[in-house]
């Protein structure tokens, strides 16, 4: 299958808009504050080297990896870091930056296992948020784009690993689309 995917629902001018606006509004909140930004890898990858250009403040860049061992419609599967951070966060303004939150399972779990390390604080800032399809009443601080229950790849984003590095963000076409 060459293309399963459709048009941008988020295009490359808009994401840019939009990531400079949080940029901003993270610039603000965090001036003066010993500042962490964790990128939850893989996915967070793309928005996290445009976020992190967008704010203008001294940090700590670090990262951490999940895997969930869940298919796109199963959102069941059990969260697991599977690399650790470098730095150690004690006391120190974290801000977690996730590709999109869907049930709310990864932010849960990331969140309180970041919180065990005695962070000043710790909050979340995710790409896209899909508030239908949330299981778990978990805060979101900061959010760039609410979207419909779609599933969507690119610009970070997968569908079974792959299309992570298309530049914009699509929906999945599950058209003629059953491996
Ligand atoms: P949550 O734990 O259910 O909130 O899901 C978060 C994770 O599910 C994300 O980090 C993605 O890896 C994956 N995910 C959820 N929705 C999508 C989607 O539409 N496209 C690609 N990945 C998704
Ligand atoms: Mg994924």
């Amino acid at each position: 299958m060459e293309r399963i995917f459709g048009r941008p629902i988020v295009t490359q001018e808009e994401m840019r808009t939009r990531i400079r606006e949080l940029g901003k509004q993270i610039t603000t909140d965090y001036t003066g504050k010993d500042f962490v930004l964790v990128g939850v890898l893989k996915g967070a990858y793309a928005f996290y080297a445009d976020l992190a250009r967008a704010i203008r403040i001294p940090m700590r860049v670090d990262f951490l990896m999940v895997t969930s061992d869940r298919s796109r419609a199963n959102t069941s599967g059990k969260v697991r870091m599977v690399t650790e951070l470098t730095e150690d966060i004690k006391s120190k303004d974290v801000l977690l930056v996730e590709d999109i939150v869907d049930s709310g399972l990864t932010a849960q779990y990331l969140v309180k296992t970041l919180a065990k390390r005695k962070p000043r604080s710790i909050k979340v800032c995710t790409l896209l948020s899909k508030p239908d399809r949330r299981i778990i009443d978990v805060t979101i601080d900061y959010v760039g784009f609410k979207i419909p229950n779609k599933y969507v790849v690119g610009y970070g984003l997968d569908y079974q690993q792959k299309y992570r590095n298309l530049p914009y963000l699509a929906v999945l076409d599950m058209e003629g689309d059953e491996g």
